[in-house]
């Protein structure tokens, strides 16, 4: 029987490279891309920059060729983070938010959307946060990325239902990973805001280092990858399920005032 394929972006380090090894163990053909080749296993990396569309070009040609033009499952993980209040925020940076997070990743879905329409099979996971539904203060330009990867993700899955193609958006709370270190952030106007970026990105930054490790999600993804039919969107942890209930039934004033109290 011919192996499953997989590709996982952002595959280096964190998230992905956890993703990258629960398929590998499970006898999937899976291949990594990003930047640096970080903990992946030689052979298995593919440079990419998932914001250079020649790179993306020519990482998925070399992907598609090596997995003899076939991808069961296209995990889009890669991305980062920045803080700061919005209307100090750098331009070059709310920019790069965008670039990596909304753009790089619609490229490489572009890729996954085309190959997979016409072999008429295969499965799109997204790599979201709950930022897409509870808008983090102090994280506006994060959370706005992320809430377009769900709308992307739930767009496209309408568009391809027809080709048996399934999408699905993974909606992450807190995960131990380097993506707290790599954040980028301002602090520009701390004064005026009466410390309340500073209380507010540590505060994140805490609870994102006692979070639950990428096994876990990864474990998420995996049981997403061989399930019969793929929900629409996924929470990972009971208590983070919990969350996505209270967004359910909460009214939206409610919400933004709750949020308020924890993170503004
Ligand atoms: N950690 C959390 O608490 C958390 C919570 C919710 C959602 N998430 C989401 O989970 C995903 C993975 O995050 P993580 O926690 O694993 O962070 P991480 O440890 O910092 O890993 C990020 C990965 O993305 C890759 N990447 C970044 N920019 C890239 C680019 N331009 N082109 C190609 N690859 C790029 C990095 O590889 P290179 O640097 O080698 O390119 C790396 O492999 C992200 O989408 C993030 O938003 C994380």
């Amino acid at each position: 029987m011919k192996k499953q394929c997989a590709i996982v972006t952002g595959a280096s380090k964190g998230i992905g490279l956890a993703v990258f090894r629960r398929l590998e163990d499970n006898g999937y053909d899976v291949l990594g891309l990003s930047r640096s080749r970080g903990a992946l296993p030689e052979g298995k990396w593919i440079q990419c920059d998932i914001t250079d569309s020649e790179s993306v070009d020519k990482a998925f040609e070399e992907a598609l060729e090596r997995l003899d033009n076939h991808i069961d499952v296209l995990i889009l993980n890669a991305g980062m983070g920045i803080s700061g209040a919005l209307e100090f925020t750098p331009k070059e940076d709310y920019r790069r938010q965008i670039e990596v997070n909304v753009f790089g990743t619609t490229a490489c879905a572009k890729k996954g959307a085309s190959l997979m329409r016409e072999q008429k099979k295969g499965r799109i996971i997204f790599i979201s946060s709950l930022g897409a539904i509870f808008p983090l203060p102090f994280q506006s330009f994060y959370s706005a990325g992320k809430a377009a990867v769900n709308a992307l993700s739930d767009a496209l899955g309408i568009e391809l239902k027809p080709f048996g193609v399934e999408t699905c958006t993974v909606m992450l709370n807190d995960v131990k990973t380097e993506f707290t270190a790599n954040r980028i952030k301002t602090y520009e106007g701390d004064d005026i805001y009466g410390g309340r970026i500073q209380s507010s990105v540590s505060k994140m930054e805490e609870s994102e280092q006692k979070g639950m490790s990428p096994e876990k999600v990864a474990e998420a993804v995996y049981k997403l990858a061989i399930r019969s039919r793929m929900p629409s969107h996924k929470i990972v942890g009971i208590g983070n399920e919990f969350l996505g209930l209270l967004y359910r039934i909460l009214p939206t004033n409610a919400m933004l005032w709750l949020l308020g109290k924890i993170y503004g």
